[in-house]
C-alpha cells in the first residue's frame, strides 16, 4: 500500500515561507482508483508530487507527516532506493505530454533508458520490451515510432507513449495528474479507456488527479476533494456522487455539464480557490460559501462528520442541502 500520513508542505511565495498543503491522509492500495479532485490550485499537484518526493526539487519542504511505500518512509530512504522506487515502484503520468518528453530525444532512447535504468536487459531485450509496451498502449507501428521524435507525434500518441514509459518497469503504483486535460475529446476518451484497461489488467493502484467528475464516475473506486490544501471530503464514489456532504463538493457537483439543463449557462462557484497564505483561519471555503456563520470560525477537523468511511471537514455538513 501506498500511504500518505498527515502530510504538511510549505512552498515559498515572494521570499515568505507558507503552507500550501496541510495534514493531508490518503491510501492507495493495489487494484483500486483514488481520484483527488478540485479547483485548480487547490494543491493536488504538489500532493501528488509529494508521494515520490519531487516537490523538493521545486523548493517545496515537508513541515510534517510521512509517505509509506509498504511500510517504509519514502522520506528516510537513500537517494539510490528513492532512484529505484521512481518508475520502479511508483511512476508519474503528467499532465502535458507536450513538455514531459525531451524534444531532443528520439522516443525510442527515451523508452529505453527507462526501460534499462530498471531492468536488467541488453539493448536487444530493451527494444523488444519497447516494442511491447508500444503496442500495449495502442502504437502498433513500433518501429517507426522508436526512431521518430516527440515533434513528429500527436499530442494523443505522446501521452501513449508516456504511459508506455510509466509502464516500463512494471510498477505497482501510478500517479495521473489531469493525464487527460490537455488533449482533444475525442482523444481524452480513448486515453481513459487505455488507463483504466492497463489499471485493471496489471491490477495497479492509481491516484488519478482531475477537476473532471465524468473521469472520476468512471475510474476511481474513492475520492478526495480538496480545497485550499487540505482535504474536505473523502468518501467512496458513489457517495461523493450521491450524496455530497461538504458544501464546496456539492458547488462541484453543480459545475458539472451533466447536473445543468440543456442550454442553459454553466455553474461557477464564485470567487477564487485562497493561494497559500491567504486561506480563511476557520473553514477555508468560508468566503465563498453560503453556509457560512460564526460556528465556522474555528478550523473544521476533517470527521466533523462522519458517517462509515465517508467524512466531510464541515460543520454544516449534515444538514440537508436547500
Ligand atoms: N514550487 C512552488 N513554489 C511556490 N508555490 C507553489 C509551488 N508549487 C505550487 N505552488 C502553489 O501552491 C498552490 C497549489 O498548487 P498545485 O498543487 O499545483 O495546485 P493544483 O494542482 O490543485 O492546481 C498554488 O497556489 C500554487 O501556485
Ligand atoms: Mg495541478
Amino acid at each position: 500500500m501506498l500511504e500518505m500520513r498527515s502530510l504538511s508542505l510549505s512552498v515559498t511565495v515572494r521570499g515568505r515561507t507558507v503552507r500550501a498543503v496541510t495534514d493531508v491522509s490518503l491510501a492507495i492500495q493495489p487494484g483500486r482508483v483514488l481520484g483527488l479532485v478540485g479547483e485548480s490550485g487547490c494543491g493536488k499537484s504538489l500532493t501528488a508530487q509529494a508521494l515520490l518526493r519531487l516537490g523538493e526539487y521545486q523548493g517545496v519542504r515537508r513541515e510534517g507527516g510521512d509517505v509509506l511505500l509498504d511500510g517504509s518512509s519514502l522520506f528516510s530512504m537513500d537517494q539510490q532506493t528513492l532512484r529505484q522506487v521512481r518508475g520502479g515502484r511508483i511512476a508519474m503520468i503528467f499532465q502535458e505530454p507536450m513538455t514531459a518528453l525531451n524534444p531532443v530525444f528520439s522516443v525510442g532512447t527515451q523508452i529505453m533508458d527507462v526501460i534499462r535504468l530498471h531492468l536488467k536487459l541488453n539493448k536487444a531485450q530493451a527494444k523488444q520490451r519497447a516494442l511491447r509496451l508500444l503496442a500495449d498502449v495502442g502504437l502498433h507501428d513500433g518501429e517507426s515510432l522508436l526512431a521518430a521524435y516527440p515533434d513528429a507525434l500527436s499530442g494523443g500518441m505522446r501521452q501513449r507513449v508516456l504511459i508506455a514509459m510509466a509502464m516500463a518497469a512494471d510498477p505497482d503504483y501510478i500517479l495521473a495528474d489531469e493525464p487527460t486535460t490537455a488533449l482533444d475529446v475525442s482523444v481524452q476518451t480513448r486515453i481513459v479507456a487505455l488507463l483504466r484497461k492497463l489499471q485493471q489488467r496489471r491490477n495497479l493502484g492509481m491516484l488519478l488527479v482531475t477537476h473532471d467528475f465524468g473521469l472520476v464516475a468512471e475510474m476511481c473506486d474513492d475520492v478526495c476533494v480538496m480545497y485550499a490544501g487540505e482535504i474536505v471530503e473523502q468518501a467512496p464514489v458513489r457517495d461523493i456522487f450521491d450524496d455530497p456532504r461538504h458544501p464546496y463538493t456539492r458547488a462541484l457537483m453543480q459545475c458539472r455539464p451533466e447536473s445543468v439543463a440543456r442550454g442553459r449557462p454553466l455553474a461557477v462557484i464564485p470567487g477564487q480557490v485562497p493561494p497559500p497564505g491567504r486561506w480563511h483561519r476557520g473553514c477555508r471555503f468560508f468566503d465563498r460559501c453560503a453556509l457560512a456563520d460564526g460556528a465556522c470560525e474555528t478550523h473544521p477537523a476533517l470527521d466533523c462528520w462522519q458517517r462509515g468511511d465517508h467524512r466531510a471537514r464541515c460543520v454544516h455538513a449534515g444538514k440537508e442541502p436547500a
